[in-house]
């Protein structure tokens, strides 16, 4: 039977877009690995899916003013297609609202607690007397009492990593009404964590190979002694609990999530007409189970998780390892969802190819320690090492080939460099596999830019374009090397720079795709005819990829759909309105529009605005953003005319980069000003603003020059 690897991967939560730090963190070097094992012929099942349950959908979904439905359809889809973009070779990826899943998670808990590992427990919980409600984990924040820093959450304090109860939070409050919660008493159902314990010391006995970092979170967790844990929550968006008396609970979402790794592989099995395939993994020993997660996520897949399916199954495997990463961080600061802290994956796949992507966070992932993400680095990294020793050394060879020879020539006599070539390659494609098989990704990818620079030598000390005037077999035989080391090359790479790795394969003339490690290393077929070489990477400029010098790329402008106008009861000129962002949601914004625009005339534009302005309260009323207009000098006054675009459709300007602020301060909307000219466009700096090819006018006339706030 063939050697079976089970890849789980974090399952993130749809409540945001993805952001490098995920991909950074457990997607990218789950895919490397993935993608080498299959090279190797094993059998490999990779699952992960959308996180869809919990607090921090409901939470998102509150601040939208929307259904928690609403925000995980919206970003299961954008996970799926951004994975899908990324290259990210899942078997399945999935979500937890499927009827799978939940049937699974009630199964598994149904039996936990009939064998009386989940039981009843009277607690003393967060109540909110002002929400006249039962406050669940992410609903409450406070001090953190391991780290002292502010800003904690009920469920983990972001800073210091530890998971949390709401009761040890420190100057605890409401997170909805920032009221002060105080304690009563209800039922909730807890998982017996601590009956595992003996269990989970002695299979973690032989779990020495496992990363520094990961038995670390795991030892400490086991020393402080294991807690049973409550595993259902006051909340009702969530998998219904099937016991009696708790028809108002949910399962706790990380019981749920977890779950997600069996319930993910049943559904593939089921897709693939096999339905008792998942077992070939699940239940087979020599099966061996990777989990690829982020630092904060450890506990939950080394103990919970562990414990859950000893509780289960026996039969079932537990995991062999879990290599999980340390943090990408942003100028030392930590990618963060929550925070609003990030490059996002959906606005850097329109600026970069994926393989450009993953080259940079391979070479610099924080696999033992952080590692920080520099616009300069990715670019002299880009420039220096993918650019200027990889894509040059294949783009040079597949050239010099294709223009003298235009098929693979014959391999002469060898003399001792060409030898020590030769098993240069061999021992490249042993170090990546060795380095692969341990999960060290970056020591992988650094052996394997070693070839290629080993080749630049290569080629360069051998010129061949002398020899072509001079000896053309011996120049047939150096070029039949350097042909050699770049098929290792493409093999070798493969599991990293995927998309890339494909199109040099191609150019060696192969019509199928890259199958085997062993590639790397077969033999090459004299007379082979090569396809016409293209580039495969570009040189990247600093200054046109970041405007930190440039105002314009904070603000995010976005066209909006005027729905409600109402008088502001405490302003004579304010207008409250509800505006439609599309995918975004609604909001409500204050604007001073009444002098100017009836309320039947501005009902139902289009407009422009800001929507990243921080929140201000205008007498008494929250204001989410701004509307646009332009003032001229004879007073006139307009709005911005977005013509027929789409609510939510982003604004800009050719040339510069959107990188929007999680919170723009006023100065900083100033600091980009916005006018009109002599055609009736809106400009910034001279450049109309544009929604796609569509650019904004003025929906009034106004003369030069007005100025838009
Ligand atoms: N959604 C969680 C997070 O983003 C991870 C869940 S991993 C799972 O932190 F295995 F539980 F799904
Ligand atoms: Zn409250």
């Amino acid at each position: 039977m063939d050697e079976k690897v089970f890849i789980g991967v974090a399952w993130p939560y749809a409540n945001g877009s993805l952001h490098l730090g995920h991909i950074a963190g457990c997607y990218l070097p789950a895919d490397i690995f993935a993608r080498y094992n299959r090279l190797k012929g094993r059998d490999v099942l990779m699952v992960s899916g959308s996180d869809e349950h919990g607090t921090p959908i409901t939470i998102t979904a509150e601040k939208e003013k929307t259904t928690p439905q609403t925000i995980v359809d919206r970003y299961h889809k954008e996970h799926t297609e951004n994975m899908k973009q990324l290259g990210i070779s899942f078997d399945i990826f999935t979500r937890t609202t499927t009827t799978n899943h939940e049937a699974t998670v009630q199964e598994i808990f149904l039996d936990l607690y009939q064998k009386k590992y989940i039981s009843r427990k009277s607690i003393d919980a967060l109540y909110c007397p002002t929400c006249i409600r039962f406050l669940p984990d992410r609903y409450v924040e406070g001090i953190c009492p391991h780290c002292h820093k502010e800003g904690a959450r009920g469920d983990q304090c972001d800073n210091c990593g530890k998971l949390l109860d709401s009761f040890e939070l420190l100057n605890v409050r409401c997170k909805v009404c920032g009221g002060t919660p105080v304690k009563q008493k209800t039922e909730h159902l807890f998982f017996a964590l601590s009956t595992f314990e003996p269990k989970l010391i002695e299979w973690l006995k032989e779990k020495k190979y496992w990363k520094a970092n990961v038995l670390k979170f795991t030892n400490n967790w086991l020393q402080n002694g294991l807690h049973d844990r409550a595993i259902t929550r006051d909340i009702n968006w969530g998998i219904k609990v099937p016991v009696f008396g708790f028809e108002n609970k949910s399962i706790y979402v990380w019981f749920d999530a977890v779950i997600g790794y069996l319930s993910a592989s049943k559904e593939w099995s089921k897709k693939h007409k096999e339905p008792s395939k998942w077992q070939e993994w699940w239940k087979n020993p020599a099966a061996k189970h990777y989990y690829f997660l982020a630092k904060d996520n450890i506990p939950f897949h080394s103990i919970i998780w562990p414990s859950i399916l000893m509780g289960y199954d026996e039969t079932l495997n537990l995991p062999y390892n879990i290599p999980a990463n340390e943090y990408l961080t942003l100028k030392g600061e930590q990618f963060s969802k929550s925070r609003g802290v990030g490059i996002w994956v959906p606005e850097i796949l329109k600026r970069f190819d994926p393989d450009v992507i993953r080259y940079y966070l391979s070479i610099n992932m924080p696999e033992n320690k952080d590692a920080d993400w520099t616009w300069n680095d990715f670019v002299s990294k880009n420039n220096d090492e993918l650019l200027g020793t990889y894509g040059n050394y294949i783009h040079r060879v597949v050239t010099f080939t294709s223009k003298n020879f235009g098929s693979i020539p014959k391999l002469g006599t060898l003399n001792g460099i060409d030898k020590e070539a030769l098993q240069k390659i061999e021992e490249t494609y042993i170090e990546v596999g060795e380095a692969l098989e341990q999960c060290s990704f970056k020591k992988g990818l650094r052996a394997a830019m070693n070839l290629a620079q080993y080749g630049n030598q290569y080629f360069d000390r051998n010129q061949p374009w002398v020899l072509l005037k001079t000896d053309k077999e011996r120049c047939g035989t150096v070029v039949h090397i350097c042909l050699r080391l770049v098929q290792a090359l493409a093999v070798c790479m493969a599991p990293f720079l995927p998309f890339s790795s494909e199109k040099i394969w191609k150019m060696l003339g192969h019509t199928h795709a890259i199958k085997n490690w062993d590639d790397a290393i077969i033999e090459l077929r004299e007379g082979t005819k090569l396809e016409t070489p293209i580039p495969l990477f570009k040189k990247l400029e600093l200054k046109e990829i970041v405007h930190e010098s440039d105002p314009f790329s904070k603000l995010d402008l976005r066209v909006a759909k005027i729905l409600d106008v109402q008088d502001h009861p405490q302003a004579d000129k304010l207008y409250i309105m509800q505006v439609e962002l599309g995918p975004l949601g609604k909001r409500t914004i204050v604007a001073g529009m009444k002098p100017y625009y009836p309320k039947q005339e501005i009902l139902g534009k289009s407009i422009v605005m800001v929507i990243n302005l921080k929140p201000a309260v205008i007498r008494g009323v929250e204001s989410k953003g701004m509307l646009l207009a332009a003032t001229d000098e004879n007073g006139v006054v307009s709005l911005l005319d977005p013509k027929d675009s789409s609510p939510g459709a982003e604004v800009g300007v050719e040339g510069i980069a959107r990188e929007p602020v999680s919170l723009l301060e006023f100065e900083a909307f100033k600091e980009a000003p916005l006018t009109v000219d002599l055609k009736g466009n809106v400009v910034y700096n001279g450049k109309p603003l544009k929604i796609k090819g569509t650019i904004v006018v003025t929906d009034r006339k106004v003369k030069e020059g007005a100025k838009i706030s």
